[in-house]
């Protein structure tokens, strides 16, 4: 079994943007690519997600930016703190962090977004052109992943593959991206959810199993084929006598007992969740270097 590093890959992706920014940019006397999020309300797990943005931002020489709101402020404020992003000129992209409040319609928000700084790739236009095989902003996560694929030469064409979830984050456009006619993909994509029947039989056929479901522990070695790789894009916070801070992060993957049957997987942490903000910095890469759209 062989360990799918998040970390170290997205360590070696951040050095190779670091440079693209000194070269194509600083050297040139540009302003480097400057990312901003908008944070509603103080969700703990939203405050984590941003704060490790940031910081990844700084690493490669990015600008950045958080515009913060409180919980209660109105869709139609929210709506205008979206126009303003999409008009200023020095920002390249932004993402609005989710979830909201529910008093705000998430889709209404993400649909105001301009197509062209949508750096979550969240916007039915970039699903749609990620859908028809065209030049676009992919969602970070499941971008993440195929590159995680790719960097450790795992090939997906011909593979079955097998999606646990079907969120609009995750499981919907891995789904896709991995069933399209390009590489990675040409896999065949089965995607599991909650009506889902037999759900154990399915994953046994998978020889990429992705975990999307939001379950701790749900996947176990029984579900697993042998030699499989395993993607678990789960994180839990749960209490530890281990630890000092007193808790411990698990993925939807019971880790101990199916790292030993497969041929890859990603450990939680350091598995997808590095992966999904070093792809944020290379949409925004791409959106400051106006290479999609
Ligand atoms: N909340 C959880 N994951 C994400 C993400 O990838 N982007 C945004 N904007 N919010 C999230």
């Amino acid at each position: 079994m062989k360990i799918l590093d998040g970390k170290l890959i997205a360590d070696q992706i951040k050095s190779e943007i670091a440079k693209d920014v000194q070269e194509n940019f600083l050297d040139k006397g540009l302003e480097p690519p400057h990312i901003a999020a908008v944070l509603v309300g103080d969700d703990p797990a939203s405050i984590t997600y941003v704060n490790a943005k940031e910081k990844a931002c700084h690493e490669v020489g990015f600008l950045s930016s958080v515009y913060r709101y409180p919980a209660n402020i109105t869709e139609q404020k929210l709506l205008e703190a979206v126009d303003f992003l999409n008009h200023d000129n020095q920002i390249h992209g932004f993402i609005v962090q989710l979830p909201l409040p529910t008093h705000i319609d998430e889709q209404k928000i993400i649909e105001r977004i301009d197509p062209l700084k949508d750096i979550d790739g969240f916007h039915p236009v970039n699903i749609g052109k990620m859908t028809l095989n065209q030049p676009c902003f992919l969602p970070a996560t499941p971008y993440g992943i195929i590159t995680l694929l790719e960097r450790y030469g795992i090939e997906t064409t011909g593979k079955n593959c097998v999606v646990l979830g079907r969120s609009h984050i995750v499981g919907t456009p891995i789904s896709i991206m991995l069933s399209r006619k390009s590489n990675a993909g040409n896999a065949t994509v089965t995607i599991c959810h909650s009506y889902s029947q037999d759900i154990p039989s399915i994953t046994s056929g998978a020889d990429i199993l992705i975990v999307a479901i939001g379950k701790e522990g749900f996947v176990t070695a029984d579900m697993v084929k042998k030699n499989a790789v395993v993607i678990d894009v789960g994180v839990h916070r749960v209490p530890s006598d281990e630890t000092k801070s007193g808790f411990k992060l698990k993925g939807d993957v019971r880790f101990d007992e199916v790292a030993g049957k497969c041929s890859y997987i990603t450990p939680v942490p350091g598995g997808v969740g590095p992966m999904t903000i070093v792809s944020l910095l290379l949409n925004t890469l791409k959106a400051a270097k106006l290479e999609i759209h």
